[in-house]
């Protein structure tokens, strides 16, 4: 076992890869307990702030039920909920919320948002998503890879296709190369992750002996992979005006089930962090029909409901892999 107490969860590399595993099994092990009825809660008296100044789905209702399993309480602060950043500076808030909370969750824009409130909170700070990573999420994908293959993660094969100059794109690549895996970024040369990300990856892979690939080159980028994920092509926080040129750019990325044929292997599993445009059951989705006439962006609707598909057990994993952040971080 690793102490993680009192750390911060920022990035993917504030933690070795042994630490990283670490906190997968715990996930693992706190999902058993749960199916079994006897999770014991380890957060009682705690109590955990989140805020978002993003929209969310998953990661809200993750913490949230996480904390109660666990005995914890949560405040929820909402975009317009709270002074930080408009009337508040960051390091302020920071400092309240450290005076009275355990723990502070940060969804929002820029890296630096989320350093700083960790810098002065004097209490954990997890990064709940923000425009260069999305931590959390890397947990639960990490878990529901192990889930679904029966190879060591170092034998594992992944390619991310689509809009890689993201906080996804980073999280994956990042996160391949500090587990040993065989990744791979397929997207348009101008949606790679940035170079220092890049970069960074690079060096990791020297030492844990992942293997990195970037490439624009569909078949190639897929053959022999055991899962194919992408994301959005537009991110929150990125301007309507960006849709035509990166839907232009990204037409060829689309994942279907042309893409699992290429993959070779009959067995390839499909994931997704969510939200996905795959049909029209959404406002957005319809705003961009009536802009573009497509009906499915990132991925195919057949693809998603699919047998390959395992979106949604990615989906409750959120769950269980933030559990074992606030219980290795804060629990007794
Ligand atoms: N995957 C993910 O972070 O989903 P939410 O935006 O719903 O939290
Ligand atoms: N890249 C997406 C991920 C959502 C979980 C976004 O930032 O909107």
């Amino acid at each position: 076992a690793f102490n993680l107490r009192n750390r911060h969860f920022l990035k993917e590399t504030d933690f070795t890869p042994q630490e990283f595993r670490f906190l997968v099994d715990l996930a693992a092990g706190l999902k058993a307990a749960k199916y079994a009825g006897t999770e014991q809660p380890r957060l009682r008296g705690k109590n955990i702030a989140l805020i978002f100044e993003k929209t969310s789905t998953r990661t809200r209702c993750a913490f949230e039920v996480a904390a109660h399993d666990q005995g914890a309480t949560t405040t929820y602060l909402e975009p317009s909920g709270s002074q930080m950043g408009h009337k508040e500076s960051v390091k302020d808030t920071a400092r309240v919320l450290g005076r009275m909370f355990d723990g502070i969750e940060y969804r929002g824009h820029g890296q630096e948002i989320v350093e700083e409130l960790a810098q002065h909170a004097g209490v954990p700070v997890w990064n709940g998503l923000t425009d260069e990573w999305h931590p959390t999420q890397m947990l639960a994908d990490v878990l529901t890879v192990t889930e679904h293959t029966t190879k060591p993660l170092t034998d594992v094969a992944l390619a991310y296709l689509g809009d890689a100059r993201s906080n996804m794109g980073n999280s994956l690549l990042v996160t391949g190369a500090l587990l040993g895996m065989d990744v791979r970024i397929v997207a348009p040369r101008a949606l790679w992750p940035a170079e220092e990300v890049r970069k960074a990856a690079q060096a990791l892979a020297e030492q844990t002996g992942a293997m990195i690939t970037l490439t624009e080159d569909v078949a190639e980028g897929v053959a022999g992979v055991d899962f194919l994920y992408t994301d959005v092509w537009v991110s929150m926080g990125e301007p309507k005006e960006v849709w035509a040129e990166r839907i232009e750019l990204l037409k060829p990325y689309q994942v279907s089930m042309d893409t699992v044929r290429a993959t070779g292997n009959p067995n390839v599993k499909f994931l997704h962090c969510l939200p996905a445009f795959h049909d029209l059951g959404t406002v957005i989705g319809r705003q961009m029909y009536e802009a573009t006439g497509m009906t499915e962006l990132e991925c195919t609707d057949e693809l998603f409901e699919s047998a390959h598909s395992i979106v949604f057990d990615q989906a409750e994993n959120r769950l269980h892999t933030i559990k074992a952040v606030l219980v290795a971080t804060l629990g007794s």
